[in-house]
């Protein structure tokens, strides 16, 4: 088989979750991998078992590599997406596509030469959001009353917790909203098809300084750092942020982010009640749904194929009670994403997230932060 050859950019958190995902797809071969400084790509090839570490440069001038994925930093997502565009690859760039709005529209610009992009919202890929999706699009849910969402996590929870993120050259000038926000604004317009016409926000920062490590602490070193190992920051990006929505449809709904709420790991929660039912779906629970009744009993599905809504079915790989995860929903956007890239075109109805959905989320996040700006409400 003439396997796809794809190169990916970056080995954080999220790198080696794309190149986990690939390596289950029988038709790609992830060939090259690019770090910040050819050393640290070498030794991660090597650790990740990938044929050749690379520059970013040197990536864009493989010819036999179809599609670049982009794991870094927002504020290389642009300038990274656009080079590899232009170089005539194929994209998959994490979210946020882009660190504003401005960025966002010069990428979707660029589409007009290059076929397939995708958007890593891998969270429409559970199965029982497609089903939530597909349910309402078979009219099962009925009009939309209301939406309740949020998105908790507790990995900044103290003021000695640090990353990239809290830095707004960096993440851009929203952070919860930005980073976790963006996929709760995704998730929402997708399972109910409605847009969001209007926000007011209100911003909180907790920890209005942080201290930033002053050098790197080896992981199970045992090392601590000490008082003169921190500088102290000032910190002006959100550490939680509630959001009022109004929705095309005449509607309500609201939304809550945090990254300081202790014990909540990287938890999506929400609740859509329509005129004939409510269904509430939790991602770390992400294969049970409850679905809410007036007249009868509430019901309470786990994922299973042959129990699902047809539509949901091609994203799933395991009988039910074979419990499927996060790693699951990159797999799944990936298999759309590559039978496209197989195609060498993009879908008239694409299945996954592009870059056009990236733009609009970054269009939501904009007003987001311009209604917390005057305390007042925003049209989108
Ligand atoms: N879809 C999701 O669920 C999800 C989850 C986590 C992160 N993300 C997104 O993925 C991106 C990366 O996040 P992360 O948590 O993996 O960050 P991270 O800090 O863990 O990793 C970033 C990686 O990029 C590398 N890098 C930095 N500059 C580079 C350069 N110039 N060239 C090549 N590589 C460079 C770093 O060395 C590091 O390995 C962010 O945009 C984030 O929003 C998405």
């Amino acid at each position: 088989m003439n396997k796809i050859k794809v190169g990916v950019v970056g080995t954080g958190f999220i790198g080696p979750a794309h190149i986990e995902a690939l390596r289950r797809l029988p038709n790609i071969e992830v060939t090259a991998l690019c770090e910040v400084n050819i050393e640290l790509a070498t030794a991660k090839a090597a650790q990740l078992g990938i044929e050749r570490p690379c520059t970013f440069d040197q990536l864009l001038a493989m010819e036999d590599i179809v599609s670049v994925h982009v794991c870094t930093p927002n504020f290389l997502h642009f300038s990274q997406a656009k080079a590899a565009l232009l170089a005539g690859k194929h994209v998959v760039c994490e979210k946020p596509l882009a660190k504003d709005l401005h960025e966002a529209a010069e990428l979707v610009r660029l589409l007009e030469n290059w076929p397939v992009n995708a958007v890593h919202f891998n969270l429409r890929y559970y199965p029982l959001v497609r089903h939530m999706k597909a349910l309402r699009e078979s009219g099962e849910l009925g009009d939309i009353y209301s939406i309740l969402g949020s998105y908790l996590q507790d990995w900044l929870f103290y003021n000695t917790d640090y990353n990239w993120r809290l830095e707004p050259d960096k993440s851009g000038d929203s952070r919860a909203i930005a980073d976790i926000g963006s996929h709760l604004m995704d998730i929402l317009e997708y399972i109910t098809g409605l847009k969001t016409v209007e926000v007011m926000a209100d911003f909180n920062t907790i920890h209005k300084t942080r201290k930033k490590p002053l050098k790197a602490v080896e992981t199970y070193s045992g090392k601590m750092l000490q008082p003169e190992d921190y500088a102290d920051v000032a910190i002006n990006t959100e550490d939680h942020a509630n959001v009022l929505l109004r929705f095309d449809n005449g509607n309500r709904g609201s939304i809550t982010v945090s990254q300081v709420s202790a014990g909540r790991k990287n938890q999506l929660k929400l609740e859509i009640s329509g005129s004939n039912k409510t269904f509430a779906w939790n991602s770390e629970s992400p294969n049970e749904l409850w679905v809410g009744n007036r007249d009868k009993a509430n019901e309470y599905l786990m994922r299973d194929p042959s129990l699902v809504a047809a539509g949901a079915r091609s994203i799933i790989s395991f009988p039910g009670g074979h419990n499927e995860g996060f790693p699951d929903t990159s797999k799944q956007l990936f298999k759309e994403v590559y039978d496209a890239i197989a195609q060498n075109k993009m879908p008239d109805q694409a299945t996954f997230p592009t870059f056009a959905d990236g733009y609009r989320e970054l269009l939501i996040c904009e007003r987001i932060l311009e209604s917390n700006k005057k305390q007042g409400w925003v049209t989108v």
